[in-house]
């Protein structure tokens, strides 16, 4: 999907504790998740590994003062650079800093394009000073940083920067301004951010309960719920009452097991089609073993890349993710919603906020009779896995089956 785009350097800008590093690894999360490789380079990072090297490698006397802010710039520029043309699989290069100043800009654009042979996207965060968040320091001191920093801050201006590419969020992304941006990576970053949320939040995940295929090892089908799938419905359904959460909105598979599973929730459940286990197109209704006696290649071919393996007038993995788009648009926004779906969907989703590869993604355990818990914080997920102590058939298929 990306192999034709042309790479991106993207430069962020704006003050510190304006939420610059937490948009960069909002943005990363979301563009590999889609398959568009990214990586975030921070020179600030590269200051505190110069400053131990320097420790332990100089002697304190006589020492001239050092550059830091210059030399921690430098080393973070070259591996950026390094990794944007000699990657092949590099697509999009974020440098995490501050690049208040136009002149600055400027130079780093020049070096940036010429090194790398990228297009350059600058990214702005504005915040009112009243907002600017505070992480780890002293706020008065951070107080009197930003202040210092206020007074030479030169911000992008569509006068002034006329040729530039560039987006500008403003109180976060309470409004967003944009000029001359182009490419669909790019396009996709300012629909993203546009989209994107920054709040606390907690979103739940369960697949189905028990079905009667999956007894049998049965792959896709619309079977109904075993009998312990149907107590595992109620437990569910009484987990949630207990819980007692404000608002509570279940999004719901169209499939059987899942409406079944849902369906104490009554008027709650919302049904997504793009939330369908992963399609097995020829292989659907037989289990792996089958599939390993009637079609040798496909089965093989699938264990040596799962993630962009399609069966036959089925999907991959990759195509799952496509089709997710929507809904993971929904849910940057959402808060308090119960997910009822299925193995591979509810991998990639659970993918996206606990920022697995796209190695470890079809492989991820997702029990049955589980309720999987995500809290959000900023860009900070943690996942909490619930078991509701009702006992299911294992449907994790072992990496190298050896059927
Ligand atoms: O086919 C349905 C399964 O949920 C997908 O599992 O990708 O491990 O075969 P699998």
């Amino acid at each position: 999907m990306f192999n034709d785009s042309k790479k991106l350097t993207v430069i962020l800008v704006g003050l510190p504790g304006s939420g610059k590093t937490c948009i960069a690894k909002k943005l990363s999360r979301y563009l590999n998740w889609k398959g568009c490789f990214t990586k975030i380079f921070c020179p600030d990072l590269y200051l505190q590994k110069l400053k131990v090297l320097e420790s332990k490698t100089s002697c304190m006397d006589g020492q001239e003062e050092k550059d830091w802010n210059t030399l921690s710039m430098a080393e973070c520029l070259k591996d950026l650079i390094c990794w944007l043309k000699n990657s092949l699989e590099a697509k999009v290069a974020i440098l995490d800093s501050e690049n208040l100043l136009r002149d600055q800009r400027a130079l780093l654009k020049k070096k940036l394009e010429t090194e790398t042979g990228s297009s350059i996207l600058f990214i702005e965060s504005v915040c009112n000073i009243n907002q600017i968040l505070v992480d780890g320091e002293n706020t008065f001191a951070c107080e009197r940083r930003v202040q210092q920093y206020q007074l030479r801050y030169e911000s992008l201006d569509e006068l002034l920067d006329p040729n530039y590419s560039f987006l500008k969020l403003f109180d976060v992304n309470k409004s967003i301004v944009t000029r001359n941006v182009e490419g669909h990576i790019s396009a996709l970053i300012v629909y993203f951010l546009i989209n994107a949320r920054f709040h606390s939040r907690t979103l739940y995940f369960s697949r189905h309960g028990e079905s009667e295929y999956n007894l049998q090892g049965i792959l896709g089908g619309d079977s109904d719920l075993s009998l312990r799938g149907v107590e595992y419905a109620s437990k569910l359904h009484e987990y949630f009452t207990g819980v007692k959460i404000e608002n509570l909105q279940v999004w719901t598979s169209p499939l059987k097991r899942a409406r079944q599973t849902a369906q104490l929730f009554e008027e709650k459940a919302k049904i997504w089609k793009c939330l369908e286990e992963i399609k097995a197109g020829i292989c659907e209704g037989m289990t792996y073993q089958q599939i390993s006696e009637l079609y040798p290649e496909e089965f093989r071919s699938r264990e040596k890349d799962k993630y962009n393996y399609r069966y036959p007038r089925g999907e991959s993995y990759y195509d799952v993710v496509v089709r997710l788009e929507p809904i993971m648009l929904e849910l940057e926004r959402a808060n308090n919603v119960l997910i009822i779906g299925h193995q591979a969907v509810l991998r990639c989703i659970l993918a996206y906020f606990l920022g697995k590869s796209t190695e470890e993604l079809p492989f991820m355990e997702v029990p049955l009779h589980s309720v999987l818990k995500i809290s959000a914080m900023a860009d900070d997920y943690h996942m909490q896995t619930i078991s509701l102590n009702i006992s299911a058939v294992s449907t994790q298929l072992p990496f190298n089956a050896n059927l």
